[in-house]
């Protein structure tokens, strides 16, 4: 970088004056002196018109053949110009790209409460704010203070595979995991930690795609297919396709992929976001990676009936304990080459996970665990507790509202015993994947258009229009004022 600068600037100071690069060109617009001058000024004069006429012509074409159709496409990726080996196919990169367009949904009522009976209701994330009250309550149990000189280096624990965790952190992970029984998360199992369990999604299908298993099995040559069964989550398909990837590629719905001996990654989201069913792999093939998303496989949305022990899974602050604004969840992995793997994603796309949220959230998950080792507690200072009478309060108070009328239904689950809380329970899901019944055919746009109520709609997850996912984790004036609009429609 020095020399070419040193060489610009050697260029244009040879005349010995500071505007040397200006005085090369000054003569070209004087007047000409002399007949002999004026010919050759008229000459350079005709050269320069027919460079601008061609300069415009090779604009207007560029810009009606490459960049118009872009535009009009509304900035389909599948025009632009990618070499051959990174599609695979163009009709699939098509539907890809659209959920991708749609998937921008952050807007000025994103994260608000809304303030008059016609305000806009967003329940278009899934924003866990439904948490605020309990941890509200829990005093300064859960507070931090972080000196200015800690959490300082880079490095939290070099003689780990995973070297950006922090101690604390993994020990309260293992410690709730234990007590809740809902995953093997023993010593020989390998923990990271990844900036939200969406930054794992990624480190995962780079893990697997790039395996040697997967390499040796003829997947070195062309992107892996990636697939979830419809309705999946609304973010697999722009987090696969988001960096044009050539090592995998979104391939939609996990029943669509022809079984065989070829190579793919499925991802097995349970209980499911949106449907809240519990879900296993759909394709049972020995050439298959799966990535279990267990983000709300916890006590307050499911039964807890075993400890989970796939080979890979996801589990994120976000919907554990409500803190989606520290941005952190947990993968862990049987497997250490994998392991090591992911550990290489994130050390090379964010050099490691904030400290500071990790001190943060050790302290969140030892609060939580503190309280349920307290005999006297009661069950209010217990979160799953908490969250868990929430949902189900919030959930028999919408079947009451979807029950009379008939514009609207909800699925249907089935009571299982959930050995955390040592008793028979429904799934209260934290999301209502809600279906327009009659002759509304697009869920989101009449629920948008006729009563402000933000939505998700189906075709974001692989599903039909009328289908719509609203969230349940709102706050309860979010909520309730849901709840009243929702009781007011009259078909
Ligand atoms: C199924 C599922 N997986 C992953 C995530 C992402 O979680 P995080 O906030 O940790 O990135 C979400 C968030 O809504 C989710 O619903």
């Amino acid at each position: 970088m020095a020399s070419g600068n040193g060489k610009l600037l050697r260029r244009c100071t040879t005349n010995g004056s500071p505007s040397a690069c200006g005085h090369s060109w000054e003569p070209r617009h004087k007047m000409p002196k002399s007949t002999g001058e004026s010919n050759q000024a008229r000459s350079w004069n005709l050269s320069m018109l027919w460079f601008f006429t061609g300069a415009v012509i090779v604009f207007h074409l560029f810009a009606v053949f490459v960049v118009l159709p872009l535009y009009k496409d509304g900035g389909n990726r599948s025009n632009f110009p990618f070499p051959a080996s990174s599609c695979s196919g163009n009709e699939q990169r098509t539907e890809t790209s659209v959920l991708k367009e749609d998937e921008i949904s952050v807007s000025s009522t994103s994260g608000s409460i809304p303030i008059s009976m016609d305000s806009v209701i967003n329940l278009d994330h899934g924003d866990p704010t439904m948490y605020e009250k309990f941890w509200r309550q829990t005093g300064n149990a859960a507070e931090l203070v972080i000196p200015g000189s800690q959490t300082m280096s880079y490095f939290s624990d070099v003689a780990n595979l995973c070297w950006f965790l922090e101690p604390e952190f993994a020990a309260e992970i293992r410690r709730l995991h234990r007590l809740v029984g809902n995953a093997v998360a023993v010593p020989d199992r390998y923990i990271i930690v990844g900036t939200g369990s969406s930054q794992l999604f990624q480190a995962a299908l780079f893990a697997l795609s790039t395996s040697p298993e997967v390499f040796g099995h003829g997947g070195g040559g062309r992107p892996l297919p990636v697939v979830s069964s419809v309705p999946y989550y609304s973010s697999y398909p722009a987090a696969t396709d988001l960096l044009q990837s050539g090592l995998f590629r979104w391939a939609g719905d996990a029943r669509s992929l022809k079984e065989g001996d070829k190579p793919y990654i499925e991802v097995v989201c349970s209980p499911s976001n949106p449907d809240g069913l519990l879900k296993t792999a759909s394709v049972s093939s020995n050439s298959g990676k799966v990535i279990h998303d267990l983000a709300y496989y916890w006590p307050q949305y499911t039964a807890i009936t075993s400890p989970a022990d796939h080979d890979l899974m996801l589990f994120t602050a976000s919907k554990c304990t409500g803190h989606a604004g520290m941005r952190l969840g947990w993968a862990i992995v049987k497997n250490r080459e994998v392991a090591k793997r992911m550990v290489k994603f994130i050390e090379v796309s964010t050099i490691g996970v904030s400290k500071d949220s990790q001190l943060r959230a050790a302290k969140i998950l030892k609060t939580v665990s503190d309280q349920y080792e307290l005999e006297a507690a009661e069950d209010f200072t217990k979160l799953f507790h908490f969250a868990r009478k929430t949902m189900r309060d919030r959930w028999q108070t919408l079947r009451l509202v979807i029950a009379a009328s008939d514009a609207f239904s909800l699925p249907v689950f089935q009571p299982q015993y959930c050995n955390f809380m040592k008793e028979n329970t429904l799934p209260f899901p934290a999301f209502a994947w809600l279906k327009c019944e009659r002759d509304i055919d697009d869920c989101e746009s009449f629920l948008r258009q006729k009563h402000k109520i933000l939505t998700r709609g189906g075709k974001h997850f692989g599903a039909d229009t009328k289908h719509v996912r609203i969230s349940m984790l709102d706050r309860v004036e979010t909520f309730d004022m849901f709840i009243e609009r929702l009781s007011s429609i009259d078909l």
